[in-house]
Order: C-alpha cells, then structure tokens, then sequence
C-alpha cells in the first residue's frame, strides 16, 4: 500500500487519535488549510470533530453529548449497531466523515457534497457508547446503480469481517429496494479483494443449493448483484463455459467445494430481520 504514496499528494496527517485508538494513516486528505502545520489530529469519536490538541478535544468530550453518530439506528443484533446519517440534515458529520476517510483512501474523489449520500456507519456499543469500525456511503439517487460509494473499515478493526459485512449489508438494502447494486468504480487493491470473496461466496453458496440450471439473470435478482460482477467472478473462477453462443454456468459440486474453500471465512452474517429500514424518497 505504502508505495502508493510517491504517486499522491504528500501526507499531512501522519496520525490520528480516535476512541482509545492510535492510528497510522495511510493518504493525504484535504483538511482545511489551518491544519497543514499539524502532523496529528485528535477526533471526537463520536461526533467526528477534530482538533489539534489533546487537551482542545478532552474540553471538547466533557460536553460533546453524542454517544453514537447523529442518526437513526436501522440495525441492532447483539453489540453490533448500524446508524444511517443523512448527508444533508448532518453536514458537518458527513464531511468530518469524509476527512477522515480519505486518509485511509487513495483513489476516491471525494464528494464533499455530502447533501447527495447517505451514510451507514456501523458501530461496536458499550456502556461507554457506539464506537465506529467503519462505514459505507451511498448515493441517495445514482443514475449508474451504484449501491456503495466508498467503504472504510478502520484499521484497528480490519481483517475481523467487518468489512464483508458492510458489503452484505449495501447489497441487503438493495434487496430492499428491489434493485441491483454496484460498488462504485475504481476499488482499491483491499476493496477489491473484499468484493471478490463475497460474491464468491455468495454465488457459491446458491449454486451448492440449486438444483439444475440457473441463469445469470437469477442470480442477480436472487443476490441484487450485478450481472456483471456475477459474470466476473463466476468466469474468474473458471466456472463459465461458453456453448453455442451462451454463457452457461457449470456447478460440479466438487469444484464448487474447492472453490468455498479457498474463499475463505463467511464473516459476521447480517440478520435481515433485525434490519428496520425503508428505501430513501
Ligand atoms: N491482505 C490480504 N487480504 C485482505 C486484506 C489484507 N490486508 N484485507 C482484506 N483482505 C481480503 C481477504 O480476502 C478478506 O477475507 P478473509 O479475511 O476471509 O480472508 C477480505 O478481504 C475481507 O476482509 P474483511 O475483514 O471482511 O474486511 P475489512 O474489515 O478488513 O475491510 C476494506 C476491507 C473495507 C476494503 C478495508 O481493507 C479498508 O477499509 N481499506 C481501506 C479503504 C479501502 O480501500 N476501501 C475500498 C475502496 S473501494 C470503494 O470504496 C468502492
Ligand atoms: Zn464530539
């Protein structure tokens, strides 16, 4: 990842203080001119505010009285919470949102027009409050059927599931709207790779099932994924035979198992039935 950097911008920010948490960031991100001078940054975990001094931000958490992002919570299963914030009515969040993203994000244009996203921004709860692990944006309207904007999982929190998560979780909101959905264009390397291993596990796991034939067609109205990404993936595993002009999808159980192997852990499963949400108007 490092060596990304020679090609960006030069990095400002080298670290931020988040929670109990100490991270190293990865990219440049915008802040506003009066922190170029700073080459750390201490955020309010849950408002998201930043400031230059420790001390500035522990003044700052005596009366901050956030204790999860400003938003509804449109999922609850066990310590796990999802909170949709709307760009629009939380300005000022969506955009400390996006700061702080993108120094974690190499290839993203940011929007900071943050009145056209919404936000999901997921959340490990305690008796202390709702801790962010990461977060996916989505336009309220896309034209393109992009279903996810951008997705950060933080680093003290990578490589645990959460990011799958976020993934399953875009794609369960599609279902909800009964539309197909895309993430939006370039995914970096760890985007990729977290794309790559869910539908693959996705679409395996219907193939294992599905007795007889089953078109491309009825994988995405079954998965709200794609055709395209269904098409990818099924020929990048060498499941896709061309015959007679037509795609035709092999399933022989043994490959398939082969495949589930090496496609590694399911992560943290969403329970739709905890998901309380209707499509944005
Ligand atoms: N090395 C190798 N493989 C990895 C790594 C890594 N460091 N991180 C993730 N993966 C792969 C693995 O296949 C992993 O599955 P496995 O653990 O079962 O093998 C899979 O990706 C997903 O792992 P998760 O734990 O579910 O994902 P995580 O919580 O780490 O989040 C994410 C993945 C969101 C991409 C994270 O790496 C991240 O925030 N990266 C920085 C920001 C970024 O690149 N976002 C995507 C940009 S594209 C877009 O926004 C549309
Ligand atoms: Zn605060």
């Amino acid at each position: 990842l490092r060596e990304h950097e020679e090609f960006t911008k030069v990095k400002n920010i080298a670290t931020i203080e988040l929670g109990r948490y100490e991270i190293e960031t990865w990219y440049f991100s915008p802040f506003p001119p009066e922190y170029n001078d700073c080459t750390k940054l201490f955020f309010c975990e849950f408002c998201l505010n930043f400031m230059k001094r420790k001390e500035q931000l522990q003044r700052h958490m005596r009366k901050c009285d956030l204790k999860h992002p400003p938003g509804d919570e449109i999922y609850r299963n066990g310590t796990l919470s999802m909170f949709e914030v709307d760009g629009k009515k939380n300005k000022v969040y969506g955009q400390n949102l996006c700061y702080l993203a993108k120094l974690f994000l190499d290839h993203k244009t940011l929007y900071y027009d943050v009145d056209l996203f919404l936000f999901y921004v997921l959340c490990e709860c305690d008796d202390r409050g709702c801790h962010m692990v990461g977060y996916f944006s989505k336009e309220k309207h896309s034209e393109e059927s992009y279903n996810l904007a951008c997705i950060l999982t933080l680093p003290p929190y990578q490589r645990k599931g959460y990011g799958k998560f976020l993934i399953a979780f875009s794609y369960e909101l599609s279902k909800k709207e009964s539309k197909v959905g895309t993430p939006e264009r370039p995914l970096s390397d760890l985007g990729l790779l977290s794309y790559r291993g869910y539908w693959t596990r996705v679409l395996l796991d219907i193939l294992k099932k599905h007795k007889g034939n089953i078109s491309i067609k009825e994988l995405s109205d079954m998965t709200a994924i794609k055709a395209e990404d269904i098409l990818s993936t099924l020929q990048s595993l060498e499941l896709i035979q061309y015959r007679k002009g037509q795609h035709v999808i092999c399933a022989d159980p043994k490959v398939l198992d082969r495949h589930l192997k090496a496609a590694g852990r399911g992560g943290l499963e969403v329970d739709v039935s905890k998901l309380i949400w209707t499509p944005y108007k």
